[in-house]
């Protein structure tokens, strides 16, 4: 009897013992294929190409399993990157316009699971010296993504620059790209505002708004006025379009980016074939600032720069309605052709 019973304690204490062993076994498995984070790697492998233009669901919750993954285990940005993550030629280019509120849209597309930005302005297709280094110098130039992200630089030059539109088609016919504009007259003051105050930090005079706006020999607006010159959106446009249709570009309305931004960045969302995953709470306005901020999860938060959002100065009112005068026929050209209309004077 005390013999059997003995075995049987035995019986159990071996599976109990197998059992420990068996786990301990498990979880040593576990953490080794954590550290070299293959298996939480599968796009590759697991599922088959989609199409380029569809940005699938499955991308978004790799990026956010894989940044979990990052700050579980103890692994470096730089040891995955070699087996996932590639530099890949931006899909979508902000093109411009500057002082549309560029940098905003990029900062909050990169909200977005599956989009990665360019963080530098990379002026590769507006200047020459650039251009010459040739398309790999530009690739390296991109910010490491997964294969299914898509990748987004703004170089608000391109909009205006005469050469590029004939490269960046050279490159890549069918890319999409977005262009963010302002009422023409508040734009060309913003853009009047930032070189003033390049001009002030270098203590430097710098002419009024309105002489520089307006030619005082023959009254009529001064079309040499850069300033000017670029809130014509319409000219510039046209350019574009001797290479690329209509439906590639999507107009984004600055204003009411400042406003209320979501729903410009839910047109974006759509226009780029993205699901809908940026939301309310990745916005919220900051009264200090007086500009909406940018909310990444409950603990990485970040308005934009303080160059971002400067006090315009007052433009004499006869000066605003001879501008608003010389812009009405090109607005009214432009909402014709881009089909997206503004209540512009
Ligand atoms: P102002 O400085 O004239 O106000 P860009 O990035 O193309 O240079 O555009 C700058 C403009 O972006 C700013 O012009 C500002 O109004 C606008 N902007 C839009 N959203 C913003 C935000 N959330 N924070 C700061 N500036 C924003």
């Amino acid at each position: 009897m005390l013999f059997k019973q003995q075995a049987l304690l035995r019986q159990k204490l071996f599976v109990l013992g197998s059992l420990a062993i068996g786990s301990v076994l498990y979880l040593v498995a576990r953490v080794g294929t954590l550290d070299r984070l293959q298996p939480i790697c599968p796009i590759e492998s697991k599922f088959s190409t989609p199409e380029p233009e569809q940005i699938p669901l499955r991308t978004l919750q790799f990026k956010r399993g894989m940044l979990h993954e990052l700050q579980r285990s103890n692994v470096t940005k730089e040891q995955i990157r070699p087996h996932t993550l590639v530099q890949q030629l931006p899909r979508a280019i902000i093109i411009g316009v500057r002082k549309g509120g560029t940098r905003a849209l990029l900062e909050m597309l990169n909200l977005h699971p599956a989009v990665v930005k360019a963080s530098q302005e990379i002026h590769f297709f507006d200047n020459d010296k650039n251009y010459a280094r040739g398309i790999e110098w530009y690739r390296e130039k991109m910010p490491f993504s997964f294969p299914h992200q898509i990748t987004i630089e703004k170089s608000p030059a391109y909009f205006i620059t005469e050469e590029v539109p004939e490269r960046i088609f050279k490159m890549n016919s069918s890319i999409k790209l977005l262009i963010i504009v302002r009422e023409p007259i508040t734009r060309a003051v913003s853009d009047y505002t930032q070189v003033l105050e390049g001009k002030e930090r270098k203590n430097k005079t710098y002419h009024k708004f309105e002489k520089l706006a307006v030619n005082s020999n023959t009254c009529e607006v001064n079309t040499k006025y850069k300033a000017v010159r670029t809130s014509i959106y319409t000219k510039h446009l046209e350019r574009w379009l001797k290479y690329f249709p209509v439906e590639q570009f999507h107009i984004v309305d600055g204003d009411r980016l400042i406003t209320d931004p979501l729903p410009e960045l839910q047109l974006v969302e759509h226009f780029l074939n993205l699901p809908s995953r940026i939301s309310q709470y990745n916005l919220y306005f900051n009264v200090t600032r007086g500009f909406y901020c940018l909310r990444f999860n409950f603990v990485f938060s970040k308005c934009l720069a303080g160059s971002k959002g400067r006090i315009h100065p007052d433009v004499d009112s006869a000066v605003v309605t001879k501008l608003q005068k010389f812009f009405h026929p090109f607005n009214q050209k432009f909402y014709q052709i881009t089909g997206r209309t503004f209540s512009w004077p």
